[in-house]
């Protein structure tokens, strides 16, 4: 297990996103109801952000609720939305004192209005922070985005304030809900599940991907330590030859 010392601070990420997932397993092997691994799962997230914070990682995008979430049984969906506004609520002080902001990405005109309410406070009252910036995707789907960006840049062609010529990478990133935040350099996702699950799929376009058995309530700084050492043992190419990357 890696601790914070075997982390060499001139090769961080700046952006690391997670896909916290296994709470329902968890709490199954635990023969308790669902939620209950949800409930646990809010250590998680304050261990990930704390060890975020203490290595001077910028942004930490965590994959909290997906579009595709709303079709679970209304009663998870209902208690997923209670534990939000009450863990942002009991949270926002604690933000404040380690200089972490806070910032959502997300169809968030979806979400319940008392959730809407707390997140769009807790974001003002955390917004002066410069430390870590704290991103919840909520209600996010990746293809949703993409697909309002496709709309919004469409109107600007129409009204004529954009032409075709304009559309390029860049352009696109900027009509993207994180359209201030760099694409994430290393992301992680829980519990053994292989797969993206519509998150982040223009931003992930070259991360690095880290696997992980441990279910979502069980993981801890130091397993967020083992993704960074993980991620500096990679070799990032980019489309070239690994000599060219070494400089021969
Ligand atoms: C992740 O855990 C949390 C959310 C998706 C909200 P799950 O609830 O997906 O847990 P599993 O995958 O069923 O174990
Ligand atoms: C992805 O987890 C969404 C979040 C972590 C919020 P899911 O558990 O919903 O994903 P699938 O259904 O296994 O792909
Ligand atoms: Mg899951």
């Amino acid at each position: 297990m890696a601790d914070i010392t075997n982390i060499d601070k001139s090769k961080l990420p700046k952006h690391v996103a997670i896909i916290m997932d296994g709470n329902g397993r968890w709490a199954k092997q635990k023969g308790k109801l669902r939620i209950f691994g949800h409930q646990n799962g809010v250590q998680s997230v304050r261990d990930a952000t704390e060890a975020a914070t203490e290595l001077g990682i910028q942004f930490l995008t965590l994959y909290a609720f997906s579009t595709e979430n709303w079709n679970r049984p209304q009663s998870e969906v209902d208690a997923l939305m209670e534990l939000l506004v009450s863990t942002i609520h009991k949270e926002v002080n604690t933000l404040n004192k380690n200089q972490i902001k806070l910032a959502a990405i997300g169809d968030i005109k979806s979400l319940p209005k008392n959730c809407q309410a707390e997140l769009a406070d807790a974001i003002q009252q955390t917004s002066k922070n410069k430390r870590l910036t704290l991103v919840l995707a909520l209600s996010y789907s990746s293809k949703w985005e993409i697909i309002k960006a496709v709309k919004e840049i469409s109107e600007k062609v129409k009204s004529k304030e954009l032409s075709v010529a304009d559309i390029n990478e860049d352009l696109f990133s900027n009509f993207l809900c994180t359209n201030k935040i760099p694409d994430p350099e290393l992301l992680i996702r829980t519990s053994g599940e292989l797969r993206i699950s519509n998150f982040l799929l223009w931003q992930i376009a070259y991360s690095e991907l880290y696997f992980t058995e441990k279910l979502w309530p069980d993981f801890r700084k130091e397993d967020f330590f083992d993704a960074i050492l993980a991620y500096q043992n990679r070799e990032r190419r980019f489309g070239k030859t690994s000599e060219q990357v070494k400089g021969n």
